[in-house]
């Protein structure tokens, strides 16, 4: 009987997700590896009967792989430490999900998933002792020890290109147009495509802005003759007094609506805002993303075949590495405020608002 690997996706899905999954099955098959695909995260194992499936490498043909999504779902809200049940309260139900894992005949996990999805992953691997191996994805790009995380490729290109279609409307109607973008704790999204889109002002939360510098610096675009100016912001900016913005629980949304009347009136341009939200998850990969998944894909099978774990593949240096899991999630990657980045983007002229 051949042993089994077990994938699942977990936590904010992203573009990418079935590229990783595609190159992990195909690996495997030439190892000689099983691979059972558990639905919407671990819940899929709590569920009677589970919600797994076998797959093979007839089941990603050439369509699956340019996919955004993923097929195999999955959720960021069912924590197995703390499950949501149907009457209201939670439950621990971790012991479940490794009774599960054993009674499949699952000899080890690959699980594709962000920071969040790894504490969790790595807290049920070490109480039930099993084999795991994590792929690091997400538009945050905000994972340590590793340069690039699978989906945030793709989430700075539809940035960029938001950037370029507000450009030509912006400089019709002699407007200053605020994109408002995703990127949690981390400003990575805002500054890559802030730099790539030719934005004026970059606001992220790593760097504390005044309104007063703001408008400072459209004031000099004005000077200049340019009659529109571009501001990317990201979603965790807080207000001038230190305020999170959110729209419902705790999620991030409406610091562009927050600031466009201000820079409306400290700089007397008429001012909207885009809020890109979740199209920055979805749609096909960029080359890059697809490059990088099926790289990730690879390394883990053949780490799982090395009888490697608790590990985490990463991007360093332009190759593929492994690090431990624990090191990558101790801290949010945030924006280095003295990088090249920052360094190039104020090089060229942008603000931060500082
Ligand atoms: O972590 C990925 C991410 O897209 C963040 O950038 C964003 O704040 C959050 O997830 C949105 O979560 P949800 O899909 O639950 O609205």
């Amino acid at each position: 009987m051949s042993k089994n690997i077990a994938i699942l996706t977990s936590g904010g899905d992203c573009a990418g997700l079935n590229a990783v999954m595609s190159a992990i099955v195909k690996r495997a098959d030439a190892l000689g590896w099983g691979v059972i695909g558990i639905e919407n995260g671990t819940a899929g194992l709590l569920e009677e009967p589970y919600a797994v499936r076998t797959l093979s490498p007839a089941d990603f043909d050439g369509f699956v792989m340019r996919r955004g999504g993923t097929i195999l779902g999955t959720t960021n809200s069912k924590n197995p430490f703390k499950y949501p049940m149907p009457d209201g309260s939670v439950k621990d139900r971790s012991d479940e999900l490794i009774a599960a894992i054993k009674d499949l005949g699952i000899d080890a996990v690959i699980g594709i998933g962000g920071d969040g999805s790894f504490a969790i992953l790595n807290k049920l691997a070490t109480q039930g002792n099993l084999p795991f191996i994590g792929v690091p994805k997400t538009i945050d790009n905000d994972l340590s020890l590793t340069d690039l995380s699978v989906g945030f490729d793709t989430a700075v290109e539809v940035a960029t290109e938001a950037l370029d279609r507000l450009q030509p409307t912006a400089a019709s109607h002699d407007r200053v147009m605020i994109l408002e973008v995703m990127g949690r704790d981390a400003g990575h999204i805002a500054l890559a495509a802030g730099i790539a889109g030719g934005v004026d002002v970059i606001l992220i939360p790593e760097i504390p802005y005044t309104i007063e510098n703001i408008a400072k610096k459209i004031q000099q675009v004005k000077d200049s003759g340019r009659n529109f100016a571009l501001v990317i912001v990201s979603e965790a900016v807080k207000t001038a007094a230190g305020e999170k913005v959110e729209v419902a629980d705790g999620r991030y949304g409406g610091v562009g609506a927050y600031l466009a009347p201000k820079i409306a009136e400290a700089t007397g341009f008429e001012t909207r805002v885009t809020v890109l939200g979740h199209v920055q998850r979805g749609g096909s990969p960029t080359w890059n993303d697809r490059l990088l998944a099926q790289a990730f894909g690879v390394r883990a099978v053949d780490l799982v075949n090395e009888g490697k774990f608790g590990r985490m593949v990463a991007w360093q240096n332009r190759a593929v590495v492994d690090v431990a899991i624990e090191d990558a999630i101790k801290e949010c990657r945030i924006v280095r405020t003295h990088g090249t980045q920052v360094h190039t983007a104020r090089s060229v002229g942008i603000s931060f608002g500082d």
